[in-house]
């Protein structure tokens, strides 16, 4: 290999520290407004790719607030409601963001009082001023209201995106789940929003799809490539490292196969919201794998002379398997955002494993070095069997 152990072992910390430091901070935090708006809170909301920024002054009541999402398609809108009276779309006081007949970003209120076609009304609270924006795919909703009862530091919100406005009207949303759990609690002076409670299909497959492939891809391969790289060194490992590396391989690929078709159909269900880059980090990362798996039956015998190439081959693949594997896991926490811990505890398991393997390199290299030395009156140190004259400890 033209890597050193150590060059690899550095990159692979070097991968995981530099991703467990942005993992930790929201989304919403990094969000800048043109206008240079600033805004005491901001939440990642749980459902529809949706932020909400807000500031709350509880002497005069009034509520600064910038709602951002994607609209179901281009040319659809996007909506942020209070909910005074109860917790659903039924009664919320709506702000909805669309483009009007004259092709301006507009904002408007509707009083929804019921699931038929929308029209324009005064609402709960008073608009103090509101203006929209759209750009990058999403729309920015910007608003200060008068919330009319004072001493209220707790309102139910409802956020949603919709397809298309027909004539000024905003049309119907979709009523997939993420349309349906798009609701929550805020607490305006805290900062703190709870989503609705209650599980549902959707989040059930979405759980499954993270911890399939959270165990695959993010544990069990970069565990076969630990045995690999530094159980061979031992002699009385041989050839027991070599099938424990293949079954742990071979099952992290079954693994990894399901938790990948679950990803393809948890995409194609989802219309609102592409995770484009999670997604081909996926299919590449199926591609990879199944190549390797066709690297067990074409492998070359230990000293024929294309083993060199396919050693490259193996090796090359192998890493770029293990470092798009742990990024896409991080890129799966950030889409799926389960509870903080979950993200925690794999950040300590893919620590371990890279403290392990450090210091597995370093036993290696103490191994082979001493070994180096006391062979030399004999021949030459050739590397572990045939090799090419190459002095990396860990080349086949
Ligand atoms: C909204 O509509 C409901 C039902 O028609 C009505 O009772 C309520 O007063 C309305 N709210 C506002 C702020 O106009």
């Amino acid at each position: 290999m033209a890597l050193s152990p150590i060059a690899i072992a550095t990159l692979f910390l070097v991968t995981t520290v530099s991703l467990i430091s942005p993992s930790q901070s929201a989304t919403c935090t990094s969000q800048t407004f043109r206008s240079n708006k600033l805004y005491t809170f901001c939440n990642d909301l749980p459902s529809l790719n949706s932020y909400l920024h807000w500031a709350y002054n509880p002497a005069h009541s009034t509520l600064s607030i910038a709602f951002i999402a994607p609209p179901a398609r281009p040319n659809g809108w996007v909506s942020w409601a209070i909910n005074p009276t109860s917790t659903g779309m039924v009664g919320s006081q709506a702000l909805i963001a669309f483009r009007d007949a004259r092709g301006e970003m507009t904002v408007k209120t509707y009083n929804i009082t019921s699931y038929g076609p929308l029209t324009e009304s005064k609402v709960w609270y008073q608009v103090r001023e509101s203006s929209a924006e759209f750009s990058g795919g999403v729309i920015r909703l910007f608003a200060t209201v008068v919330l009319p009862e004072t001493g209220r530091t707790t309102v139910n919100h409802v956020w949603q995106v919709g397809p298309s406005v027909t004539g000024g009207v905003p049309d119907k949303h979709e009523f997939q789940p993420g349309n349906l759990n798009s609701r929550g609690s805020l607490d305006l002076l805290r900062g703190q929003s709870t989503g609705a409670t209650g599980g549902n299909s959707r989040t059930n497959k979405r759980n499954i799809h993270g911890v399939l492939n959270v165990v695959s891809w993010g544990i069990m391969f970069p565990i076969g490539i630990i045995i690999a790289r530094y159980l061979r060194v031992f002699p009385s490992a041989d050839p027991a490292w070599f099938y424990l590396h293949v079954f742990c391989q071979v099952s992290a690929y079954a693994i990894g196969v399901s938790g990948w078709a679950t990803g393809l159909k948890l995409g194609s269900e989802s219309k609102a919201v592409t995770y484009s880059g999670h997604r081909n980090i996926g299919i590449s990362l199926f591609a990879l794998a199944t190549v390797q798996i066709f690297a067990l039956l074409l492998r070359p015998k230990k000293d024929h002379k294309f083993r060199f190439y396919w050693n490259i081959y193996h090796h090359g693949l192998g890493y770029t398997v293990l470092i798009l594997g742990i990024i896409n896991v991080f890129k799966g926490f950030n889409i799926l955002r389960p509870e903080p811990k979950w993200k925690n505890a794999y950040i300590v398991v893919i620590a371990v494993l890279g403290g392990i393997a450090l210091l597995l390199e370093a036993i290696t290299w103490i191994v082979v070095l001493r070994r180096k030395k006391s062979d030399k009156s004999t021949k030459p140190y050739d590397g572990f069997n045939n090799g090419h004259g190459r002095q990396d400890p860990l080349a086949p």
